[in-house]
Order: C-alpha cells, then sequence, then structure tokens
C-alpha cells in the first residue's frame, strides 16, 4: 500500500511537527527495509520492490513529496503558507537525499535475470552487477622450479637405489659444519672471506658459533648420530658462501649430499653406484672418471667427471668448440671420497668394524648442465619468462 500522508489537523508548530516526524517515521522505516534486504542480499521475490519504492517517494502523480505540496502547501490559509512552505522544502529536501542513498546500487539488481541468477549462483552480493559474458578469473598453473625438479631427479635415482632421504638445518653450529667434519680449526673455509657467519657469535665458543651452512655435509654427521649403520641416504638442502653473484656463482645454492656406511664398504662400492647414478641422469652413454682430490671428511678423496653429454665427449660441437665442456669432452659434477675415520670417533662409530662413502654434488650446476642455462642468476631472480619454459 503506497503511504498516503496524514492531513493536518492544525497549523500550530506542535501540530506541524507531529505530522512531519509521522513522515519522517515512514520515510526511516522503508529505507531500513531496504537496507536490510542489501546486506542480506536478498533478491528476486523476497527483495522488497525497489521501484514501487522509489514511486511511493518521488513520484510526479501522487508520490509523497508531490503529496506534501498538494495536500499540505496549497490548502493552507495564507497565514501559514510560510511555515507549511519552510516544512515541505524540508521534508522534501531530507526525502530526497534518503531515498537517493537507498537506491545507490540497487537498480541493476531489481532486474529478474540478474537477481534470479545471483540467487541460484548463492552470490550475496547486491552491489556488484553480474556479467556473465566476462571470462572468468584465469590462474594459472604453477611449474616445478628446474632446480627443485632436478634435486626430485637426482633424490629418485638414489630412492630407486634404497637410499632414503634426510634433511637438517641451514643455520648450522661450526660443529657440524666444520668441526665434527675433521676440519682443522684454522681450515681456510671458516674464513668470513668464505662462509657467511650469524652476526654477534663471538662471544661464544667456536663449535657453537652459528653460520650459514656452506655444503650439506653437517647433516651426515647429524644423521650418524641418531641412526646406527646400516645407513644409505640423500640429503638435498639449501648451502650459503661467502660469493659474490655472478654468470656461475651465487651466495646460495642447492646440493644433494650421499652418504653410505656398512660393513666392508669399498670405493668400488662408491664408483659403481655413481656411475650408476650418472647414466640414470645423463643417459646410458656417460662415462664416469675419477681423479684424486682432497676434502677433510674423506680420504681417499676425489673429483668425478662424466664424459660431456653435450658434445659426447669429443670437445667439438660440428666445428665450434663445446663451452659446457671447455672443449675437454669432461665436466665435473661432484666430490666424493671414503668417509674419514676420524669422522667416526665424532659419532661413536667403530671404524674397525664399518666403512662408507660420500659425495655431494650442486643441484644448480646440474640443472644448468642439463638445460643449457647459461647464468645461474636467471634461476633465482624469479623472472616468470624464463621459469615458465619449465611449466
Ligand atoms: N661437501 C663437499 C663440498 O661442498 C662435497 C663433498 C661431499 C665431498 C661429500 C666429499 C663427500 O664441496
Amino acid at each position: 500500500m503506497p503511504y498516503t500522508v496524514p492531513k493536518l489537523k492544525s497549523y500550530t508548530a506542535a501540530a506541524l511537527d507531529k505530522a512531519a516526524k509521522s513522515v519522517r517515521e515512514e520515510l526511516h522505516r522503508r529505507v531500513a527495509d531496504l537496507a536490510a534486504a542489501k546486506v542480506e542480499g536478498r533478491f528476486g521475490k523476497a527483495a522488497p520492490d525497489v521501484k514501487a519504492f522509489r514511486d511511493e517517494w518521488m513520484a510526479r502523480t501522487n508520490g509523497v513529496v508531490t503529496q506534501l505540496n498538494q495536500s499540505w502547501l496549497k490548502p493552507a490559509p495564507p497565514k501559514h503558507k510560510r511555515d507549511v512552505g519552510k516544512l515541505v522544502n524540508e521534508l522534501r529536501e531530507h526525502i530526497t537525499e534518503q531515498v537517493g542513498n537507498a537506491l545507490e546500487g540497487l537498480p541493476s539488481l531489481t532486474r529478474v535475470s540478474d537477481a534470479s541468477l545471483q540467487r541460484a549462483l548463492g552470490i550475496k552480493d547486491p552491489t556488484g552487477r553480474l556479467d556473465i559474458t566476462l571470462p572468468g578469473i584465469r590462474r594459472p598453473l604453477g611449474a616445478e622450479h628446474p632446480v627443485i625438479k632436478t634435486m626430485h631427479e637426482i633424490v629418485s635415482v638414489f630412492r630407486n637405489l634404497g637410499y632414503s632421504v634426510q634433511e637438517g638445518p641451514v643455520i648450522e653450529t661450526d660443529y657440524y659444519n666444520f668441526e665434527a667434519l675433521n676440519f682443522p680449526p684454522n681450515h681456510p673455509a671458516r674464513d668470513t672471506q668464505d662462509t657467511l657467519f650469524i652476526a654477534r657469535q663471538e662471544s661464544k665458543p667456536q663449535r657453537e658459533r652459528l653460520l650459514l651452512r656452506t655444503h650439506t655435509s653437517p647433516v651426515q654427521i647429524r644423521t650418524m648420530e641418531k641412526m646406527k649403520p646400516p645407513i644409505r641416504i640423500v640429503i638435498p638442502g639449501v648451502v650459503h658462501r661467502n660469493d659474490p653473484p655472478d654468470a656461475s656463482h651465487s651466495p646460495m645454492f642447492h646440493q644433494i649430499e650421499g652418504l653410505a656406511v656398512d660393513t666392508n664398504i669399498t670405493f668400488c662400492d662408491l664408483k659403481g653406484t655413481l656411475d650408476h647414478a650418472m647414466k640414470a641422469l645423463f643417459g646410458s652413454s656417460v662415462k664416469t672418471s675419477f681423479r684424486p682430490s682432497f676434502f677433510p671428511f674423506t680420504e681417499p678423496s676425489a673429483e668425478m667427471l662424466v664424459s660431456c653429454f653435450i658434445c659426447g665427449g669429443s670437445g667439438k660441437r660440428g666445428s665450434e668448440p663445446c663451452r659446457p665442456c671447455k672443449q675437454t669432452g669432461w665436466i665435473e659434477i661432484l666430490g666424493c671420497g671414503m668417509v674419514d675415520p676420524n669422522v667416526y670417533a665424532f659419532v661413536d662409530y667403530d671404524p674397525r668394524k664399518v666403512s662408507g662413502f660420500a659425495f655431494g654434488m650442486g643441484a644448480d650446476r646440474i640443472a644448468i648442465l642439463k638445460y643449457g642455462v647459461d647464468d645461474i642468476q636467471l634461476f633465482f631472480n624469479g623472472d616468470v619468462r624464463f621459469l615458465e619454459q619449465f611449466g
């Protein structure tokens, strides 16, 4: 039922006030109804009729504003015209403002198609228009990062050989990163030129000082501390060194470590295991070669090379020199060796009963070789145009 303004019974200030008050109260009731529907997201049949509301107050024929003119102002005796005129003006302004505010954002929702559609979709946004012709928001699937992908591949080669995965902290103590790995106290690797130390550790004894691990080898110690032989583990992880970034260096990079400790493990086991792993990773035609090296925690130690899987070992690509192997036909891929007996003393293993081998390789370097990437920085500066090529 459209609202009919009350008749003015007299023109006293009190009577005018009372009549104006009843109009305002009615207006506020209607506005509150609409606001509630807006908040609750009521559409369609349950919704108040927005057009009827607007017409009720604003329509030229018989809207409340018109009614006020017709039934309050027009018939008012001349001596009261001023007062009634002022009141009607005030009410008109108030009504116009309130109705305008209440309608804001509503009209589009009164169209049956939108309203029922929104209801069907369970959408409760009474202020937004729903344009079903717009394409949806596309969330592109991410791809595995090439370094992580390479690490997974390497890990899975060793899992197939019965190795399990161990991880350890990136912030390490000097003890695990150096001391228990048989580094002598003044070994140059402990220098701040090579290792990133946590600040303000000087008051602690050296072995307790914290640093960013420079290799994954401390996890060898952590694992042997908690597990007895036989041990066969791989240790993927992030490591840091105090190297300025360039095409082949990054202060943060990734390693995969391996450790096998058991009775009667020999250098032949090391060679056979790594030769198999390289063939699984780079193709069955690659060859491996070992040359002597030094690490404080392995004795003897070796560097392992694989025949260049880019030029097939020839050192040339057509008439061009092969860059990845520097024309040698061989690529240095990892460090390895038999676990130094001194290390066993730190973890309570009996060096007369057990033996083992360890190896460590740079996952980023292997990814660089595998994918023919010429700058390690590309892996870490987050350029989607680079990364999406691995999707
Ligand atoms: N930790 C050595 C490095 O970072 C690699 C390595 C691991 C060598 C295990 C031998 C055995 O260079």
